[in-house]
């Protein structure tokens, strides 16, 4: 009698191997028949469409998403909207080809493009959050670069820094004696006080000027020593 028990409860045994064996076999050959459809993206994120698409779904390569980031005809005009201030620059000297340019929160990259756009070969753009491969991620109160490496200083964003002094300091220290740091902030501000910040520059002047559809008070100085 108990040798029949352990025999059937043997034989249930394998029978419900055997069933969970082929029951695992069947999932994993067959993909599911039920899909659940996700919500529509009203982003350009190339999301799944459902459930199913997932293993469907391309990976974007940073190089990818820049591409196509900059053929957006946004990216396109916004570029195209900094271009003429820079070229007022390039009239009046204060900017060449051969210049080596340094754009310190310089956002996603417009005003780096604009520059290069103009014949600029050597422009390097800086930001808290990295745009490759226009813009590198560096804190603007603690440059990354050596002391006098660049012809040219540029930030139309020195009045959003929580340390203008230290802003400054660093911009004028990464630049050569003799190099030109521009400056674009908002109109009313003291440009005897942002003049102040400087240890070792002299006033070249200010002005009123325009970019992409704004208006900035523009300070420009020059590099007359290290400090
Ligand atoms: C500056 O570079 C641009 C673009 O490469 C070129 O068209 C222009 O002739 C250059 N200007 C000078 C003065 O070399």
């Amino acid at each position: 009698m108990e040798r029949h028990i352990q025999t059937l409860l043997n034989r249930l045994s394998y029978a419900s191997i055997t069933m969970a064996t082929v029951t695992l076999i069947l999932l994993f050959s067959q993909s599911p028949s039920q899909c659940t459809t996700g919500p529509h993206h009203p982003y350009h994120i190339p999301f799944p469409k459902s459930s199913c698409q997932s293993n469907q779904r391309q990976i974007l390569t940073v190089q990818k998403k820049t591409q196509k980031l900059h053929s957006s005809s946004h990216w396109r005009n916004m570029v195209a909207a900094h271009i003429p201030y820079f070229q007022t620059l390039r009239s009046k000297g204060f900017v060449s080809n051969d210049s080596n340019v340094l754009c310190v929160s310089a956002g996603a990259g417009h005003e780096v493009m604009a520059l290069m756009e103009t014949g600029v070969d050597d422009v390097t753009g800086v930001e808290v959050i990295d745009s490759p491969p226009l813009v590198s991620r560096a804190d603007p109160h603690d440059l990354p670069f050596f002391d006098g490496v660049f012809d040219i200083g540029f930030s139309a964003h020195l009045g959003e820094s929580l340390f203008p002094d230290r802003f400054v300091a660093e911009l004028e220290r990464t630049l050569r004696i003799g190099g030109a740091c521009i400056l674009l902030v908002e109109m009313g501000e003291d440009v005897g006080a942002i003049r102040g910040l400087f240890q070792g520059s002299t006033f070249v002047g200010s002005e009123n000027v325009t970019l992409v559809g704004s208006k900035f008070m523009q300070i420009i100085m020059r590099k007359k020593k290290f400090s």
